[in-house]
């Protein structure tokens, strides 16, 4: 029998009544768009992140598009990425109609490379959209020192893979201008469904952002602006809610799952992506770097561990994004997109799973 690669199924249990009573809440009162559980969550996530305004929204994808729409980017504007990250953080700068920028990776965090990005500052840079990649966030404090030197280029940290993760004290979602998050079933606070959220402290954009997830509308059939239909359902913001009531215990354990795997791979030399003593990952995803990636997930396989590749082609080498850089701009996130695996990881898994997990991987590795 294989095991989870991520265990959804014994977290619904744990909360099913709670989940199952949220959700009667929200069939009694019959407001499935806009209910009063919305207001509810974000007021709850922008307590939990410190970040004054949170904004539910459809999806992460949709996060990232409205809050560059409230920035006002669009057709001749820059905006500084990574290419080592899923599609979406730059599917939405060539959706606005900008130019996604590529700026390599760290080779040990495989965060974008704070160090790179004045380089590509133009006239035309809009924004910087750094990634918390695998759950920890990027160089924070160095990404918003270049964007304020070079007249406060607005920062928005994708933070779909590290709600709950730390930078010097402060949580993700709040460590720059804007900062966006996913609620995907997989993610570390997850729906049942899609779902995401913007965080600011700025009321001007928070209102721009709510603004154009509904349809541009500063009141009923006023349309203000240009908008999309981006609301997050009722349905899931009481999933959400459900959530949190274990979410501080789930990050704990996630913390101590990933601590647990970087003892033991230390002590059998194999090589993982490195985590900053200065902030702390909730290990959306538990990655390895190694040689032979494709022999060794496919043995793995056999012996019942499923493992997942995040991300198996940079962006600048997809057919839809590579006119925008070439690949050997980006070094290392062409090495790393070869070298990368994640191993199984949830709250809800056992020491015995994980000391399996890489018995298996040390028994592949050595074969
Ligand atoms: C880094 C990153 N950005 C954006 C997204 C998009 O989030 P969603 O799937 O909720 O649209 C994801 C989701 O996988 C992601 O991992």
């Amino acid at each position: 029998m294989s095991l989870p690669f991520i265990d959804l199924k014994s977290q619904f249990v744990a909360l099913e009544s709670k989940v199952r009573a949220r959700i009667d809440r929200v069939f009694d009162h019959g407001q499935y768009i806009m209910g009063p559980e919305v207001a509810e969550l974000e007021q709850k996530l922008s307590e939990f992140t410190g970040a004054k305004y949170c904004v539910t929204v459809s999806s992460g994808t949709e996060a990232l598009l409205i809050s560059l729409m409230a920035l006002g980017v669009g057709p001749g504007d820059e905006v500084i990425t990574t290419p080592f990250t899923f599609v979406a953080t730059a599917e939405v700068i060539v959706l606005l109609g900008a130019k996604p920028v590529f700026v390599d990776v760290e080779p040990d965090t495989c965060n974008i490379g704070a160090a790179k990005i004045e380089e590509k500052i133009t006239k035309n840079t809009k924004a910087i959209i750094p990634v918390s990649l695998y759950g920890q966030p990027a160089d924070m404090d160095e990404i918003n020192e270049i964007a304020a030197r070079y007249g406060d280029i607005p920062v928005i940290e994708d933070a779909a893979q590290s709600f709950g993760a730390t930078y010097k004290g402060l949580k993700s979602c709040n460590l720059s201008k804007i900062g966006c998050t996913s609620f995907f079933p997989s993610k570390p606070l997850g729906c049942y469904g899609d779902g995401g959220a913007v965080f600011t402290s700025d009321p001007a954009l928070a209102e721009a952002c709510r603004q154009i997830r509904l349809h541009g509308q500063s009141e009923r059939y006023v349309h203000t602006r240009v908008g999309v239909g981006g609301r997050m359902d009722t349905i899931q913001c009481a999933i959400v809610l459900a959530k949190l009531s274990r979410f501080e215990w789930e990050i704990q354990k996630r913390i101590e799952l990933g601590e647990m795997y970087n003892r033991l791979l230390d002590g059998m030399g194999v090589d993982r992506v490195a985590q900053k003593s200065d902030r702390t990952s909730v290990f959306a995803q538990y990655t390895v770097v190694l040689d032979r990636r494709e022999e060794v997930r496919e043995k793995l396989k056999a012996l019942g561990v499923p493992t997942a590749v995040h991300y198996p082609v940079p962006l600048n080498e997809q057919p839809a994004y590579s006119q925008h850089c070439c690949p050997e701009c980006t070094p290392v996130a062409s090495s790393m997109s070869r070298r990368v695996m994640s191993l199984p990881m949830s709250p809800d898994m056992s020491l015995d799973d994980l000391n399996m997990v890489v018995r298996s991987l040390k028994e592949c590795c050595n074969a």
